[in-house]
């Protein structure tokens, strides 16, 4: 086979982030070496299977050259590696950089033996400042190592999608030269590109998401106050969203945010804040506002049902529809506070009992048709099956806006 025309770029860390980044230069004609230390997931890829359930990737991966590997050095083949690894949160929220630095640890140690320069672009979520304090000192003794920021902004369940037709591009630099070379990459997207220093960029995606969890908290602190006044908060946010400082999107009332991003970014940077002096009142109430929807909705079953000892009938427990993903899921709260009711639980997921029974093994998953024979049913995820059954008749407590679900005997809304 003749020698592959194609540029070739590694990608560290083939999660979300990092298959998606992987795929999506895939399929604008790079060749991809994608380094993971998980055997199972490069075993995946490597037969052209997709790891994560993300509408599209298993498709687009027929149509890419990624091969995956535990080997660093494979990376020496490249010129560019983007640094996807995850940055989880540690017990106090703040960012806990131990793959990211390690990760990039390794990379010095295998460029060790190359001259030529080679480009590394954080492309994990780091709280300002990181780029600068933590990772180019890193690489301080390399004049041939350069580094940028790329955050990205990518929805689960739309990544492909997302990466493809991303909104912007961030690129952070702390020389031109670098952030000419990552610029190069990304002249085929057609938005804008904004080019900043270091910490701006990393700021950039935390304000993003940050602002996204406000605006969310934002609509169901108005729901909960429209519940009592017996306004529907859809209307009113259907009427907020003709202004275009507004808009129209984010604005669905409901039992709050989950998923791995929003809150664990909210956490981060207030606990930077706070290590900084100052105490973030709008987003600690954003997150408490948030931690306190489930309760709210328990609250609500209670008036209509007292749980001990009564079949609870739940429906949804990914954290949003159109994935598996559970982390954050608001299903967590809501199921732990049952069990503290002493409940019996019946759930059903299309796509999210393996991970959810991970966390609880205990409780009884079923089928939709015998959750809807419970005592008393809660909607948690809006699956589209779900506004194709019958409710007539049951008890319905709903978190997540289902229509269908109004022809219940009894029916609430969390906000509505
Ligand atoms: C989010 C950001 O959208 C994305 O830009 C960032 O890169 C990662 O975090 P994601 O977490 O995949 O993406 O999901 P998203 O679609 O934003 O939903 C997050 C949560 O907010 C879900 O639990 C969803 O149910 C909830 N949500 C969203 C609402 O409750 N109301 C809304 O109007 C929108």
């Amino acid at each position: 086979m003749g020698v592959s025309s194609k540029k070739t770029i590694s990608v560290i860390g083939l999660g979300y982030v990092g298959l998606t980044t992987a795929v999506g230069f895939g399929l604008k004609g790079y060749k991809i070496i994608g380094v993971d230390l998980d055997k199972e997931v490069i075993a995946k890829i490597n037969r052209g299977l997709s790891p994560i359930y993300e509408e599209g990737m298993e498709e687009a991966l027929q149509d890419v050259e990624v091969t995956a590997t535990l080997d660093y050095g494979e990376v020496l083949g490249s010129d560019i590696s983007f640094l996807c690894v995850h940055t989880p949160a540690n017990s106090d929220g703040s960012v806990n950089l131990d793959y990211l630095r390690g990760a990039v640890l390794q990379l010095v140690d295998t460029l060790q033996a190359k001259e030529g320069p080679h480009l590394m672009v954080i492309r994990s979520t780091v709280v300002p400042g990181t780029t600068e304090g933590v990772l180019l000192p890193l690489i301080k003794d390399r004049p041939n190592l350069q580094i940028c920021v790329n955050p990205e902004f990518l929805r689960e369940g739309k990544a492909l999608n997302d990466f493809m037709n991303p909104s912007r591009i961030i690129i952070g630099e702390n020389n031109a030269q670098a952030g000419d070379w990552l610029y190069e990459m990304y002249q085929s997207f057609n938005c804008p590109i904004l080019r900043t220093d270091l910490k701006t960029a990393e700021m950039i995606k935390y304000a993003s998401n940050a602002f996204l969890a406000t605006r969310i908290s934002f609509i169901n602190e108005l729901g909960n106050i429209c519940k009592k006044l017996g306004i529907d908060i859809y209307r009113v946010a259907e009427g907020m969203g003709h202004d275009e400082r507004i808009g129209k999107s984010y604005l669905a009332a409901g039992i709050g945010f989950g998923g791995s991003c929003l809150s664990k970014d909210l956490e981060a940077l207030m606990a930077q804040s706070r290590s900084l002096g100052y105490e973030p009142g709008i987003l600690r109430e954003v997150h408490r506002l948030n931690q306190e929807q489930p309760r709210r909705l328990i609250e609500l079953l209670k008036k209509h049902l007292s749980p001990k000892g009564k079949t609870v009938g739940i429906l949804g427990l990914a954290f949003k529809p159109g994935t598996d993903d559970v982390r954050e899921s608001r299903a967590i709260p809501v199921v732990e506070a049952l069990l503290q009711e002493e409940a019996r639980i019946k759930a059903y997921d299309p796509k999210a009992i393996p991970h959810f029974k991970r966390l609880f093994p205990r409780i009884e998953y079923a089928t939709l048709e015998e959750v809807l024979k419970s005592d008393a049913i809660i909607i948690l995820t809006e699956w589209p099956e779900f506004e194709r059954v019958d409710y007539k008749g049951k008890v319905v407590i709903d978190g997540r806006r289902l229509s269908k679900a109004k022809e219940a005997s009894v029916y609430e809304g969390i906000c509505w």
